[in-house]
């Protein structure tokens, strides 16, 4: 069995790979808790340790409005995708790595949608760092799958979902106002864990966009959650300025799976049926969680 190490097990992604992908390969699994692996001693002492064949990683500083003051961004988002290039590309081992929609500036018209081809002008810190981190890994010379999602959501951890669906059973008196113009692809995490193993097992190389199929805006999103879970809500759309965040999102994030889709490896789908499956899935679950 090849042994594959997945980083950031215990976030969104980490989970939904780990699970997937138990049955067929012989896992190691790590978050920060057992190793920081922005610390270039620390991540090169484990991977040696653990030697795997492939890591898939699923580790990064995801808080978008902190990482604007904490260093830790870079660290995870830079430097710890470098140190792990820096060892695979010595031994030849494949690195696939996750990126984000958050490297455009999201000023395209609408809803025009960016390809791998574009250029990246990302406007946060947060998009800053991650496209940073792509760089080394590009630069580093070793083969490397790295896919930019965007809108991630699934069972584990914290999402957009769960907190509507916490607020809105909490409070349900009151009005959620959610924004609506900004427009992007919500992806399921176990999607895009199938996305990763298509990639892994057909050894794919490059740079490749990983987004569900059709868009939507935040508001629509919500609504059409709050209805898949059949859960009568107060959901108003509102504008981002309206709704300010100290870290400004780009407006139009959706992204073509361009490259997948002239390799035949798109296993996307319309995100609504996703969206559905998820639900289905999962709704005793993310009841319990937001009652608790
Ligand atoms: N979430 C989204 O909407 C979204 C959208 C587009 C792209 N992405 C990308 O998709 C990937 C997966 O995101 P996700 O939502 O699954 O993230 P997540 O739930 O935040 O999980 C990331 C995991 O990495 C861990 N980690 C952070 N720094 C680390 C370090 N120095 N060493 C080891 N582990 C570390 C985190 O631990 P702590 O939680 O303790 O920090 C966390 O368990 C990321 O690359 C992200 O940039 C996400």
């Amino acid at each position: 069995m090849k042994k594959v190490l997945i980083t950031g097990s215990k976030g969104q992604l980490g989970h939904d790979c780990a699970r997937l992908l138990e049955v067929a390969y012989s896992l190691v699994l790590t978050d920060i808790d057992q190793v920081d692996l922005s610390v270039e001693s620390d991540a090169h002492r484990f991977l040696s340790e653990c030697d795997p064949a492939i890591i898939i990683n699923c580790a990064a500083f995801t808080a978008v409005d902190a990482c604007e003051t904490e260093p830790d961004c870079w660290k995870a988002n830079h430097d710890l995708p470098a140190h792990l290039a820096s060892w695979a590309v010595e031994r030849d081992r494949m690195l696939i790595h996750i990126s984000t929609d958050y490297v455009f500036d999201g000023m395209k018209p609408l809803f025009m949608s960016s390809k791998e081809i574009d250029l990246p002008h990302p406007i946060s810190e947060y998009g800053r760092s991650k496209l940073a981190g792509e760089q080394a890994i590009i630069d580093s010379g070793v083969h490397y799958a790295i896919l930019r999602t965007a809108w991630l959501y699934g069972i584990k951890g914290t999402n957009f979902l769960k907190t509507m669906l916490r607020l809105t059973i909490q409070q349900p008196e009151k009005t959620l106002r959610v924004v609506d113009d900004q427009y992007g692809s919500p992806t399921w995490s176990r999607t895009l864990a199938e996305q990763i193993q298509v990639v892994m097992e057909n050894e794919a190389k490059g740079l490749f966009h990983a987004s569900s199929e059709q868009y939507t805006s935040w508001y629509e999103f919500a609504v059409a959650f709050m209805d898949e879970m059949q859960i009568s809500h107060r959901i108003e759309p509102c504008s981002s300025v309206e709704y300010p965040t100290p870290t400004e999102r780009p407006k139009n994030s959706i992204l073509e799976n361009e490259k997948l889709k002239e390799i035949d490896m798109n296993v996307f789908r319309d995100w609504k049926y996703d969206l559905g499956i998820f639900v289905k899935e999962n709704r005793e679950q993310l009841m319990q969680e937001v009652k608790s």
